[in-house]
């Protein structure tokens, strides 16, 4: 359990938040098919991107940590089998409370020689994994849940020949798209996956450096289509992950609730996948300025932000939905913090996702932020926030989601009296430091 209170002064300095979570994971696990060795750095030391090393080391990858005696940066460098060369693991892989690790996993697993089993923890074993088992099945996989829930544990009979599928995914999910692309980096055949807006584009600007041939187009009635050719080789390279902007947010929202407050938030990634929430908040009013963008690759930013004022449009009223949602879908619990001190109507729909997350994400959120003292109601694809009525301390439940905690602990900093949230070492699934980086700027 962790005590915060209101911030007494304005939030002023400087920023560096850890590597990003999605890039991360898939630096390691590119590097593993790829041939030759990977060099990562920036690369973030967290709980659920360390399961990901972990998985692949029970395949018999060597991944080795060090720091360069040349500039004391630490490295990762992970010694690629190639596609074909992994051992068969001599028990279950386990991928803690990643999401992504067991969904981009199961691709790979569904591909290889051997049998294996995949699961993770409580969080973990009740996520949906009928979206991944549906496509691999297609796909000439054999996937089965355990116990026939549609859940982890998954197990795969191993020896089995993919075939290339077309899929239509209803919802925009990266995992799902990644998971199917891994699968036919070994299939026959042509995979193709169609989503109804673009999910994050990580696996697809990384596996082309690495070699593959995969790109985005949009289709003509305007859904996302990702396309990958099989048979080129992918070979070792280097990634230098820039900070996340799923952990920057959570100071970009601190600075824009406490009056005085300026930031600046250094190396971040502002894909355009990623980066909804910066044109949300713009379109509030929010003063967030760019500078020093970079565009080679993953495109980074450092990013000024300065206590704002903001609005809704005339009716008092300001709606995040529509194709957005996916390019912030980890944010909104952070946003929704920041419309509860805002006196207009925050409407979030279109993102049912959310309760499917570490957890229930709409329900968790209205339960904090109504004991808070919010005016807040859930809807069957988000929430209504009546924002303005003063926030005051509470005791918090995390659910043990990192998202849930950093969130609920960025609302302390506006709330009267002391708030307490509980587990909130789960923090350490994405952004081990936040607390100490936080109280840094208090
Ligand atoms: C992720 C994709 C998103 C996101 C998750 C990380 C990824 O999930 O919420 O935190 O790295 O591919 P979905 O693909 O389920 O939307």
């Amino acid at each position: 359990m962790i005590a915060l209170e209101k911030a007494s002064r304005p939030l002023k300095g400087d920023v560096f938040v850890p590597g990003d979570k999605s890039i991360s994971h898939r630096s390691i696990m590119f590097g593993a098919l790829a041939q030759g060795t990977t060099e990562v750095t920036g690369f973030l030391e967290s709980a659920d991107c360390l399961s990901t090393i972990d998985c692949f080391k029970k395949l018999g990858v060597l991944i080795e940590h060090s720091i360069s005696p040349t500039n004391g940066v630490p490295t990762i460098t992970v010694h690629g089998r190639g596609l074909h060369n992994f051992s068969a693991p001599t028990s279950t892989l386990y991928t803690g409370n990643s999401g992504t690790t067991t969904r981009l996993m199961s691709g790979i697993l569904a591909a290889q020689p051997f049998d294996s089993m995949i699961t993770g923890d409580n969080s973990i074993e009740k996520r949906p994994m009928k979206r991944i088992m549906k496509p691999l099945g297609q796909m000439g996989a054999d996937v089965i849940s355990v116990y026939g829930n549609d859940c982890a544990p998954l197990r795969f009979t191993g020896g089995k020949s993919l075939r290339g599928i077309t899929y239509r995914n209803p919802v925009a999910s990266a995992q799902v798209k990644s998971c199917i692309m891994l699968a036919g980096l070994y299939a026959e055949g042509d995979s193709v996956v169609y989503e109804p807006a673009l999910s994050r584009n990580h696996t697809e600007i990384m596996l082309s450096a690495f070699g593959a041939d995969i790109h985005n187009e949009v289709a003509r009635d305007g859904s996302a289509v990702c396309i990958l050719h099989p048979g080129m080789p992918l070979h070792g390279n280097k990634i230098n992950v820039p900070g996340d902007i799923s952990s920057a947010a959570y100071f970009i929202v601190a600075a824009l609730m406490v009056p005085g407050s300026e930031l600046l938030i250094r190396n971040v990634g502002i894909n355009k996948t990623r980066a909804g929430i910066l044109t949300v908040l713009n379109q509030m009013g929010a003063d967030i300025t760019l500078l020093n963008l970079d565009e080679s690759g993953e495109p980074k930013a450092d990013i000024l932000v300065k206590y704002s004022e903001l609005h809704g449009n005339e009716n008092r009223q300001f709606v995040i939905g529509g194709k957005e949602i996916p390019t912030m879908i980890d944010e909104l619990p952070v946003v929704a913090v920041l419309a509860a001190t805002r006196d207009f109507d925050t409407i979030i729909k279109d993102a049912a996702e959310l309760k499917i997350k570490e957890s229930n994400r709409i329900d968790a959120v209205v339960q904090g932020l109504t004991k808070m003292g919010c005016d807040i109601e859930a809807t069957e694809d988000g929430m209504i926030i009546h924002g303005g009525k003063p926030l005051k301390g509470a005791d918090i439940d995390s659910h043990k989601d990192h998202r849930l905690a950093m969130s609920f602990a960025i609302a302390a900093l506006a709330a009267e009296g002391t708030t307490r949230i509980m587990e909130d070492e789960c923090v350490g699934i994405s952004y081990p430091s936040f607390f100490k980086d936080l109280q840094a700027l208090l």
